[in-house]
């Protein structure tokens, strides 16, 4: 089988690729793996080291928005499976042009050469935030969309178009939906890598508002493996959602990293919350379930044990981001700044 993996540099697509690469994924004994990415802030061809010199791996750098690449780079594959997109709620509040233009178009670019191409699966990697808040319940698969932020509103964008394919075209769309993933090479913007690598270096973190926002965490190994089951045996047409099952709020979030990293309540500061932000996101995995044989594997506990020892051994891996990263509206990405 020969994949096409968009955004194959960034946390998640490099996971899936060094996974699959390795065999350890369901079915991806012998796979040939072609990465699409941009290289933008997020993307980093470290991620992709350890499979770099692989027989059976490719990596083309190249925009998803832009055509006449994509129609040359999906030639030739059977499936694609489409993890590129801009990630980061805090910068699409600020800035929302990105968004729209790899999100939607780039996903829409990619449509057209998978159905021009005639390749075969498309996963189309989606999120729970396109559903926007819910206060109380779970969403399943049926649930409308309704998204809150630009960043949900580009992916929940991208989402309905990847199904408009398949309704109109007949190509072999699924959607997977997910909660929040964390684990080892994630960007330090995001909550759990800014937290750890801060308390790492003796410095504050920033929590929103109350930090009464729950979030379900899942291991970025566990929403790997789930895509591949729907690689292989999701139905054309249908959403999958993929969830950890393991809702915190972001204050008992922050109370598991300041103790695994040491620390106490007082490195904390209280910072002003994102607008309108979305109180809580829960995801019904009855589907996958049932229907795949899913269920998540890594418990949490050890999971962000892991991931703590995981950024403590590999300083050469964020400390450059962290060091030339540029200023961000919201909580940002702090630079070196004494506690
Ligand atoms: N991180 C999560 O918790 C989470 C949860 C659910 C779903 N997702 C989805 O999973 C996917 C991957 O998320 P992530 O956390 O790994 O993101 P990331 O920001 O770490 O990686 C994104 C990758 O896409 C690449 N990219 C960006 N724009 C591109 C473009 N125009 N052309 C080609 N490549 C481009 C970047 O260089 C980077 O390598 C996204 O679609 C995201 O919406 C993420």
């Amino acid at each position: 089988m020969r994949i096409l993996v968009t955004g194959g540099a960034g946390f998640i697509g490099s996971e899936y690729v060094r996974s699959a690469l390795r065999g350890d994924l369901p079915g991806s004994a012998g796979v040939h793996v072609t990465v699409l990415d941009l290289l933008t802030y997020s993307g980093n061809p470290a991620n992709l080291e350890e499979v770099r010199d692989h027989p059976r791996f490719r990596f083309v750098q190249g925009d998803t928005s832009d055509p006449v690449v994509v129609d040359e780079v999906v030639a030739g594959h059977d499936v694609i499976v489409h993890f590129a997109a801009e990630t980061h709620v805090d910068r699409s509040i600020a800035s929302a042009a990105r968004f729209v233009q790899t999100n939607v178009l780039g996903t829409q670019v990619l449509l057209e050469a998978a159905d021009r191409h005639r390749a075969g699966r498309f996963v189309h990697v989606s999120t729970d935030e396109v559903y926007g808040s819910i206060p109380e319940g779970t969403w399943t698969e049926r649930s409308p969309v309704a998204p809150n932020v630009p960043y949900a509103a580009a992916k929940a964008g991208s989402d309905l178009l990847a199904l408009a394919w398949h309704r109109t075209r007949d190509l072999d769309v699924v959607v997977t939906r997910c909660t929040n993933n964390y684990g080892p090479h994630q960007y330090p913007e995001k909550v759990i890598p800014l937290f750890v690598t801060n308390l790492l270096d003796g410095l504050r973190v920033p929590l929103y508002g109350d930090g009464r926002n729950v979030r379900d965490w899942l291991h970025v190994s566990d929403h790997c493996r789930a895509i591949q089951l729907v690689l292989l045996g999701g139905r054309a047409g249908e959403v999958y959602h993929v969830g950890g099952g393991t809702e915190l709020t972001n204050r008992e979030l922050t109370d598991r990293l300041l103790r695994a990293c040491g620390a106490g309540w007082d490195m904390v500061d209280h910072v002003p919350d994102r607008p309108n932000h979305d109180l809580r996101y829960s995801l019904d995995i009855t589907k996958i379930r049932e229907e795949l044989g899913y269920a998540p594997r890594v418990p949490l506990e050890r999971g962000l044990a892991e991931t703590v020892a995981w950024y403590r051994d590999n300083r050469a891996w964020w400390e450059p981001l962290k060091n030339a990263a540029p200023a961000v509206a919201g909580r940002g990405l702090p630079r070196r700044v004494t506690a």
